[in-house]
């Protein structure tokens, strides 16, 4: 293992401890709830949310404790969030994770209600760090912005919008779909340390989270053509097939694949230009670049 690996997977270790202590105690009645949000948030899954977040947390020297219930309610709302996008009526994926979709397992009912516990609960999380001052008071209410209706549910429901969309669509109704349904939840692990560090100057920091946003979402996309199910651990071919709103589909794989390479040289600039050890974030943006799952 390289330092980027080994580092990442330290960070990872620290999270999944901290996301099992909160698991452990998610006894809920029915148990069938509290059963389905554990299947889908635990075995599986990159992390890379919060993994960013505890690196930022690094650049900016705060503590990792001061993180890690934002990381923690972050990644309860992707999944949530990728719980719904599995659904018959949004993607109808039978597949996440490397295992059964949450729908497949548990049914469609206890799927969507496992997904809205898991959002109540990610608000819970931030609540219970409210008394500790007015940064994490203001880290919460981030994250709820980002979420919502002006964050991720608007670019999911202009992903649905213009999925089969007859007419042609535009390069600037691509780039409100990536920047809000995966852009503003990668973007949050970048700002909530700033705000958490009562850091008022980060807009090299949050320039870096949107055009990391936009690289994750141009290989997701590229990787629905070119990856495997066994490292992805989801199916592929499901843009294409449904004619979703994709970069693959506006400017063919093979430019695809040159604007990703350019957002990635994008990320690597702004982070040249910033204080602190950002030798992992560039490695991070590689990883995203040329990633496989
Ligand atoms: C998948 O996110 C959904 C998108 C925003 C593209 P990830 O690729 O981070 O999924 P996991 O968490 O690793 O399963
Ligand atoms: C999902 O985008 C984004 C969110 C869940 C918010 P996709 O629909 O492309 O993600 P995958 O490919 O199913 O993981
Ligand atoms: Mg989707
Ligand atoms: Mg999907
Ligand atoms: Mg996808």
């Amino acid at each position: 293992m390289n330092d980027f690996h080994l580092c990442y997977q330290n960070y990872l270790d620290e999270f999944e401890k901290y996301l099992n202590q909160y698991v452990e105690k998610l006894k809920t009645k029915p148990e069938i709830l509290g059963e389905s949000m554990a299947y889908s948030l635990l075995g599986g899954g990159k992390r890379i949310r919060p993994v960013i977040m505890l690196a930022c947390a690094d650049v900016l020297s705060i503590p990792h404790e001061d993180v890690l219930p934002f990381a923690l309610a972050l990644e309860m709302i992707h999944t949530y969030s990728l719980i719904h996008d599995d659904l018959p009526a949004m993607d109808n994926d039978d597949f996440r994770r490397g295992k059964p979709s949450c729908h497949k397992a548990f049914g469609e009912a206890n799927a969507i209600l496992a997904g809205d516990a898991l959002l109540n609960e990610a608000y819970s999380i931030c609540f219970s760090q409210c008394a500790k001052g007015e940064q994490y008071v203001a880290a919460g209410k981030l994250l709820n912005e980002y979420a919502g209706a002006f964050g991720m549910i608007a670019g999911q429901s202009a992903d649905i919008l213009f999925t089969n969309q007859k007419n042609d669509v535009s390069e600037e109704e691509l780039r409100f779909v990536y920047e809000h349904k995966t852009g503003k939840l990668l973007l949050a692990p970048v700002v909530i340390p700033n705000i958490l560090a009562a850091n008022r100057n980060y807009l090299s920091f949050e320039y870096f989270g949107k055009q990391l946003g936009l690289l994750f979402q141009m290989t997701d996309d590229i990787l629905d053509v070119t990856g495997n199910f066994e490292e992805l651990g989801k199916s592929i071919g499901k843009d294409e097939n449904v004619n979703k709103l994709t970069c693959v589909r506006l400017y063919g794989l093979q430019n695809a694949k040159i604007r990703a390479d350019l957002c990635a040289q994008e990320c690597h600039a702004v982070l040249e230009g910033m204080d602190g050890d950002t030798e992992f974030l560039h490695q991070l943006v590689d990883f995203v670049l040329v990633r496989t799952k």
